[in-house]
């Protein structure tokens, strides 16, 4: 009995500790050691992700010196607007001057305007802004499509699994990420085109009429997707900014 009580006792404090030296380290995280003059994207920006996952890629960020130099154990700083979570949100860059966090996006579509920051051993601070798209029911639908049906013209790229047919083609499409050609297009000329094929819009008939195979709620999908991915943006409609 006495043993129990000692045991039991033993862990109730081993688990106290454990809480506290756990909240300790990731309210204050490693204290900088050195600080830096500007903040710049490494790699990880405008990635598409789906609503409430963890981005593809990581999102690295990079302080460098006056000179452009990265600053190894300078303080970096994420915030997001709610929703948004970062794996870590805070701590000090590495040897080569780079932080790196996992961002797993919320639970609305639209775009997330991420900020970044890092402050100058004078205490200014300096800010980065980064953009990642979280894609909804209907814009992951669109998405699914495109890859299925529209991809292999429209992607110059080929991957293992679809070879891109885009060098064939006589007249070059766009990626629908091309927001400088995509956004002058009305809902009505991409629906018209997307049913009726290129020569709805006086366009090439190499680009094929889907009127047929896809649902009108597949076409609105689509044309939900292409909207939301196109860079620059289509519309602010459903920006996210970051809240301080
Ligand atoms: C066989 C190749 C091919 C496929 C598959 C294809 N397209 Fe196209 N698409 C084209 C070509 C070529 C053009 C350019 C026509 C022109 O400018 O005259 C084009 C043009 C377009 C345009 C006008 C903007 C632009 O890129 O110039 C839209 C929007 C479009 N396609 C949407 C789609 C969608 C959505 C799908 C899938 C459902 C799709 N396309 C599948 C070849 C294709």
């Amino acid at each position: 009995m006495m043993r129990q009580t000692i045991l039991v006792g033993l862990i109730v404090i081993c688990a106290a500790l454990w809480g506290c030296t756990r909240k300790n380290t990731s309210a204050v995280g490693p204290t900088p050691t050195a600080f830096g003059t500007a903040l710049v994207e490494s790699s990880g920006g405008k990635q598409i992700g789906g609503v409430g996952t963890t981005l593809p890629q990581p999102v690295v960020v990079q302080v460098n010196d006056d000179q452009g130099n990265g600053v190894a154990g300078a303080p970096v700083e994420f915030t997001g607007p709610r929703g948004v979570s970062f794996d870590p949100a805070s701590g000090v860059t590495d040897s080569s001057g780079q932080f790196t966090t996992n961002v797993m996006l919320g639970s609305m579509a639209g775009r997330y305007q991420l900020g970044a920051s890092t402050h100058t051993k004078a205490q200014k601070s300096v800010d980065l802004k980064l953009e990642e798209i979280a894609l909804g029911d209907q814009e992951r639908l669109g998405a699914h499509l495109d890859e299925t049906y529209c991809n292999r013209c429209h992607n110059p790229e080929s991957t293992p699994e679809r070879v891109s047919n885009y060098d064939n083609l006589e007249v070059k499409p766009h990626s629908f990420t091309e927001g400088d050609t995509l956004n002058k297009m009305s809902d009505a000329d991409l629906t018209a085109i997307i049913s009726h094929g290129g020569p709805a819009l006086n366009k090439s008939p190499l680009m094929p009429p889907y009127g047929y195979t896809l649902k009108k709620m597949e076409i609105q999908a689509l044309l939900a997707y292409i909207r939301m991915v196109s860079d620059p943006p289509y519309r602010p409609a459903g920006t996210y900014y970051v809240q301080k």
